[in-house]
């Protein structure tokens, strides 16, 4: 398969303020320069870097859409019609034009978007292709606030709590789904299970399903964007075409989804508050995760953390996947919105070292297939009985063996066996096959009664290990070695004759000694019955069989003479009372009763060992250890790892501060009774044992917390082991690239270092010149002007100070080198420890979260209030059918292309104002 990269454009918002003294778009070479200037006060505006320049496959600047449709997303449509699977998605700051770019302004055709284009273009690309059956489905997924919405579901009137958006379908945000999930097939296509795929068979209805979607779709507004996108949306196109004139077995299948996301905003910028604010912080977590998959593809690294949020586990298949993905851009180039377009624009370099494997996607319709291969099968039959006609074979049938077929066959082949016959006939593929079953059936019953002869022989369940095995005497019947004779049944053993030569020597000249076993085990056995017997009737019999020789062969579960000896053993050594286990058993049961013990002592039942955490057994030697989870070792082991110790400083600092158990005590030390603390610590299954489940949190017990240090070290090996992984990983990274900025910086100082030593060695030539008759004019340097050029009087210097001019030009050069490596390395530490932050503070707030759900306050999730979630959207509709007919005459009149756009538009504002109607109905009744 060939990879190919992401396809990476940048598009600009037209804006009157453009900020050109700090942006140049070259549309020609593709490219984005941005200057930051200096900061009177702070130096650097950023404190990183003046200058960047960024490239990437196109650049759109002040493009209108229908240029940003043709140029970028058509060739997508066109792959999908294919069978390619494709993604197109916008990014950027909020307020960039994403959803502009995507959507479009609904109220105008001439501004519609990617998404009515590409349905335009899709329907009329099937119509310019008869020959070919199409289906085109069409699903819209809504990911709000890390929870899955199916926008075109059946409306219910369905609310999302919290949701500042102003969905007006139904009253309110709706269309939520929580049984959607996220599934991924064998050929690495990722769907959505449960989400609509409804069948558009127009362009009208299909933009019908986009509007109606897009009502449904949460929108909030702030100061940077009244209309802003609180929600990522991908809107997808499923294609499906089979051929009409050829084989209809194959299906073509594709999607080509379009992406909207959400923007990433600064809240200081936008104002958000409450709901608002909240909604920003899930946009801008998942699209942090986003930029995390897109380094960690872009850096091949071995684990792509997809499964960190929603947004990245939908878009698997697009970004490193089977998809052609195709990522716009959107940048604000104004002077206020710099730094969001830095970041946008590093972003979108990133993207450009991702790259996927699009493949066409080749389905076969099983019926059609069923159907075409009965046409073989009766073609091919046709052939076979006119080749057998003709070659004198018509007598030959090729159905399957009746039972007396079979049976005549089994005489055959016994008779070949035994040498009646000398030869089977082959008469087709079928009656080699039979007659080869024939041959097994055949030795099954060899088998059989070989194996009964000897059972009947030793008189025990099985044979003794040194008696002849099963496969000895397949190799006697094969060889003949004095056994064997046919009767109607098919092959039997004769009698073993003492004197008959066995095929395994060794194994018959042991046979006595087997036969004392065999004489000597009941024995045994019997006398340890007895003896279980006895001890019943003395009154230490608990046993549950009442048979100590018994019980031990049913506690080993193995028939043979093994349990027997194990059965003898323990009717020794067993004390009274225990009923007679196996070694293993015996060692199970001391270690039970060391834990009931235990048990006793400390008046709780003992947390079990998971993990190598040894648990319990320490309490009463380690007062400090009560108050932890995991008791004494496991708490030793923890804090060890745990951000307080070993200067694990990264993820630190609050989770240490905040050490004390929340009952008021440092478990004993504080006050706090061991025996208490444990007990609660086994009822709620913390730290592993029987009730921690998957591991991954540990059942809610709110009378009992460990401290946040023991349960951090915990979290970080179960639940959070993921992202803390990533943190690591994120970690070493950086630590590396400081590793390569130390070296930068090092280089610089060295290389400013030399550029000293050579001025300083320049200025005492230059002193020692001051008298010397002249030797070389510096107009001979490398790169300097020509004399006769230039208007400057001539300065001569001799020999060694040109020299030392030369040398400390290269000085400068190597310089200027070093620091270009210094302050791209320098931009990488930054970059990288804006990462570990984020993902320092996502962990200790999922942890927090699975902190609190696991042992005491579940985090509430603040709730809109009913009147706020009922209010309908006042942004509507007067407009009448009678207007309808004549907007859509006059579209028809001047663009008939737009009356789909039109029609769909005013058939889903005619739904949403019904749907308002109804619902301002129902509270007046309510009220
Ligand atoms: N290329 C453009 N031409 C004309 N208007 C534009 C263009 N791009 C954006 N706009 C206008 O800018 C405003 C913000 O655009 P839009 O809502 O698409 O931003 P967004 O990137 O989706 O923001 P958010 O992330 O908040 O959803 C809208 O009023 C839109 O009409
Ligand atoms: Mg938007």
């Amino acid at each position: 398969m060939v990879r190919s990269a992401v396809t990476v454009c940048v598009r600009t918002r037209p804006t009157l303020q453009f900020a050109q003294d700090n942006i140049t778009v070259d549309t020609e070479a593709n490219s984005v320069d941005v200057k930051v200037m200096r900061s009177k006060s702070q130096g650097y505006v950023n404190n990183q870097q003046e200058a960047w320049s960024f490239s990437c496959d196109k650049v759109l600047h002040n493009a209108p859409q229908d240029e940003v449709f043709a140029r970028l997303a058509r060739p997508m449509v066109d792959s999908a019609v294919e069978g390619y699977n494709g993604s197109v998605m916008v990014y950027g700051q909020t307020g960039a034009g994403k959803t502009f770019t995507m959507t479009g302004a609904t109220d105008n055709y001439r501004h519609r978007g990617i998404i009515p284009r590409a349905i335009a273009h899709l329907f009329k690309t099937i119509e310019a292709k008869p020959a070919l059956a199409f289906t085109v489905r069409i699903s819209y997924l809504e990911l709000y606030n890390e929870h899955m919405y199916d926008l075109l579901a059946p409306v219910t009137g369905r609310v999302v709590p919290g949701a500042g958006g102003t969905g007006t379908f139904g009253g309110g945000p709706v269309g939520s789904a929580p049984d959607l999930t996220i599934v991924e097939d064998s050929a690495g296509n990722t769907h959505v299970r449960g989400l609509s795929h409804v069948v558009a068979t127009s362009e009208e209805e299909a933009l019908n399903l986009l509007f109606e979607g897009d009502t449904n779709r949460i929108v909030g507004s702030h100061s940077l964007n009244k209309a802003s996108s609180r929600s990522h949306t991908i809107f997808t196109l499923h294609v499906e075409s089979r051929s009409r004139v050829e084989s209809t077995e194959k299906v073509l299948t594709s999607k080509l989804n379009l992406v909207d996301l959400a923007g990433s905003e600064r809240v200081k910028k936008t104002d958000s508050t409450g709901v608002t604010l909240q909604e920003a912080k899930y946009i801008n977590q998942s699209l942090t995760f986003l930029e995390q998959v897109v380094v960690a593809l872009g850096d091949r690294r071995s684990h792509i953390p997809y499964r960190q949020t929603k947004l990245t586990n939908v878009l698997k298949d697009s970004i490193g996947g089977n998809c052609k993905t195709l990522m716009i851009a959107n940048i604000w180039p104004e002077a206020s919105q710099l730094e969001e377009t830095i970041s946008t624009l590093r972003f979108a370099q990133r993207m450009m070292r991702v790259s996927n494997e699009p493949t066409i996607n080749v389905q076969y319709d099983l019926a059609a297939l069923c159907k075409k291969y009965e046409a073989d099968i009766r073609e091919l039959k046709e052939e076979l009985a006119m080749h057998d006609a003709l070659s004198n074979r018509a007598h030959i049938v090729y159905d399957p063996y009746t039972d007396q077929e079979r049976y005549e066959l089994n005489k055959q082949v016994k008779a070949y066996l035994t040498g009646e016959l000398d030869e089977l006939p082959v008469i087709n593929i079928r009656h080699i096959r039979e007659t080869f079953a024939q041959f097994r059936v055949i030795l099954n019953n060899v088998e059989a009664s070989a194996l009964k002869k000897l059972r009947d022989h030793y008189g025990t369940s099985a044979p003794p290990a040194d008696a002849p095995s099963a496969l000895d005497v397949k190799s006697m019947v094969a060889t003949g070695g004095g056994v064997g004779e046919l009767d109607s049944d098919g092959f039997h053993l004769g009698e073993f004759a003492d004197d008959a030569k066995p095929v395994n020597s060794d194994a018959l000249k042991r046979r006595p000694s087997g036969k004392v076993a065999r004489h000597k085990a009941p024995r045994k056995k019997r006398l340890a019955s007895e003896r279980g017997r006895k001890e019943m009737r003395a009154g230490h019999g608990d046993h549950d069989s009442g048979d100590g020789g018994r019980g031990g062969d049913e506690a080993d579960g193995e028939p043979d003479g093994r349990s027997r000896r194990r059965s003898r053993a323990s009717g020794r050594t067993t004390p009274k009372g225990m009923s007679p286990l196996g070694n293993k058993a015996k060692k199970k049961k001391k270690k039970r009763t060391t834990s009931s013990m235990g048990r006793e002592a400390g008046g709780h039942d003992p947390p079990s060992t998971s993990k190598g955490h040894p648990r319990g057994h320490d309490l009463s030697r380690t007062p400090s250890a009560a108050h932890l989870p995991g008791g004494g070792a496991a708490g030793d082991a923890d804090r060890a790892r745990s951000p307080s110790r070993g200067g694990d400083d990264l993820e630190g600092g609050s989770v240490v501060a905040d050490h004390e158990t929340p009952d008021g005590g440092r478990g004993p030390s504080a006050g706090g009774r061991p025996g208490n603390a444990s007990a609660a610590s086994a009822a709620s299954g913390y730290g592993g044992g029987g009730g921690g489940g998957d591991g991954s949190r540990p059942s809610s017990s709110h009378a009992f917390r460990p401290s946040r240090e023991d349960a951090f070290s915990e979290f970080k090996h179960t639940a959070g082991a993921e992202i803390a992984g990533i943190l690591e990983e994120n970690k070493r990274v950086y630590h590396e690239k400081k590793r390569l900025l130390r070296e930068a910086g090092l280089s610089v100082n060295g290389a400013k270092a030399a550029i000293d030593v050579l001025r300083a060695k320049l200025n005492a030539l230059r002193e020692s010149r001051v008298g010397a008759p002249p030797a070389v004019a510096p107009s001979a340097l490398p790169g300097a002007h020509d004399a006769a050029a230039s208007s400057e009087p001539v300065e001569v210097i001799d020999e060694d100070e040109y020299q030392v001019l030369v040398e400390l030009q290269e000085a400068k050069a190597t310089y200027r080198e070093a620091f270009e490596a210094y302050k791209a390395a320098k931009a990488d530490v930054s970059y990288l420890d804006r990462h570990v932050t984020e993902c320092r503070q996502r962990l200790l707030a999922d942890f927090d979260e699975w902190f609190m759900a696991s042992f005491g306050h579940l985090p509430l999730k603040p709730a809109a209030s009913a009147s706020e979630l009922l209010e309908p959207n006042q942004d509507v509709l007067d407009d009448g059918e009678k207007w309808d007919l004549q907007q859509t005459q006059r579209i028809a009149k001047e663009d008939p292309d737009a009356v789909a756009f039109y029609t769909a538009r005013m058939n889903v504002q005619r739904k949403v104002f019904a749907s308002q109607q109804q619902h301002s109905a129902s509270r007046r009744i309510r009220r």
